[in-house]
C-alpha cells in the first residue's frame, strides 16, 4: 500500500484479478496514474496481492442487534481504508454480469452494518465511486446494454447509494478479449480469431482511451464537488 498526502484526497483504487499481468491490472495501474496526475493520493489494494479472504467467516457475519459490534481485524483495516478514501475506484473483469467472487467477498465482508449502512448518518454519505468493469463482449453485441443496467442496478443502486455515496459511475468496457466472442440467436456461441499485431494494438490502445475518459471524467467532477470530512471507526 502506498499511501501519500495530497490536496485532491485520497483515492481507493481496488484491483480485482488473479494476474498481475493481466488486462484488469494495467488498466488498474493506469487508472491509479491519471488519479495522481490529477492530484489524489493513491491507496492501491490489490485483493489477490494482499491475500485478501472473501469468505464470510463468523467475526464478520452481522449481528443485527448491535451496530457497534467489533468485527475482525482484517475488516476494520479494510473500513479504515474506506474512511480514508475520497474516492474509491475499482477495476475488475465482468465475470456472469457481475464481479469477480474475490471482489463480491470483499463487499460483503467488509461494507458491513453498522458501517457501510444501517446508521441514520451514513459514515459513507458524500463519497464518491467509479466501477471499472472490462467485458469481453463486443460493443456491438445486444448483451451490452442490459449488463449496463444490470450492473446499474447492482453496484451503483444496491451498493454505492444504498451506502450514502454521493455519487457512483460504472465505466464499462467492452472488446477486453482478443478473441470477439458473440452469442448468435440459436445461443451458439461464436468465437471469432484472435486479434493480433497492428490490430490488437489498435484494440487495446482504444481500451486505454476509453478507460481514461471514464477516470478523467470521474476526477474532474470529484474535484468539482467538496470532499466530506470522514471520520474513524474506532
Ligand atoms: C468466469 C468468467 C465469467 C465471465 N463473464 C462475462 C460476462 O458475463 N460478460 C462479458 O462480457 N464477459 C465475461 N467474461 C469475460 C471477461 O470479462 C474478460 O475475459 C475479461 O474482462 C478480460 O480481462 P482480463 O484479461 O484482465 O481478464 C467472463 C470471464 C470469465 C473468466
Amino acid at each position: 500500500m502506498s499511501q501519500h498526502d495530497s490536496h485532491a484526497g485520497t483515492a481507493l483504487v481496488v484491483l480485482s484479478h488473479h494476474r498481475t499481468d493481466s488486462l484488469t491490472a494495467h488498466t488498474a495501474r493506469r487508472a491509479a496514474a491519471r488519479l495522481e496526475a490529477a492530484g489524489y493520493g493513491i491507496d492501491m489494494l490489490d485483493l489477490h496481492a494482499e491475500g485478501f479472504d472473501p469468505r464470510m467467516n463468523v467475526s464478520d457475519q452481522p449481528d443485527w442487534g448491535n451496530r457497534e459490534k467489533p468485527y475482525s481485524d482484517e475488516v476494520h483495516a479494510h473500513m479504515q481504508r474506506i474512511l480514508d478514501a475520497d474516492v474509491v475506484v475499482v477495476v475488475f473483469p465482468v465475470y456472469w454480469q457481475s464481479v469477480p467472487a474475490i471482489l463480491k467477498g470483499w463487499i460483503d465482508r467488509v461494507w458491513n452494518y453498522g458501517f457501510a449502512y444501517g446508521r441514520s448518518k451514513p459514515r459513507l454519505a458524500g463519497k464518491r465511486m467509479l466501477w471499472l468493469g472490462l467485458a469481453g463482449a463486443t460493443a456491438d453485441d445486444p448483451v451490452v446494454e442490459g449488463m449496463q443496467a444490470v450492473l446499474e442496478a447492482n453496484l451503483s443502486d444496491g451498493i454505492a447509494y444504498y451506502c450514502g455515496f454521493s455519487h457512483s459511475t460504472i465505466g464499462l468496457l467492452t472488446d477486453a478479449e482478443e478473441r470477439p466472442q458473440t452469442i448468435d440467436a440459436e445461443g451458439n456461441l461464436l468465437v471469432g480469431e484472435a486479434v493480433a499485431g497492428a490490430e490488437r494494438e489498435t484494440q487495446y490502445a482504444d481500451l486505454d482511451r476509453r478507460a481514461r475518459g471514464f477516470v478523467d471524467r470521474f476526477a474532474a467532477d470529484s474535484l468539482s464537488v467538496p470532499n466530506r470530512a470522514t471520520s474513524g471507526i474506532r
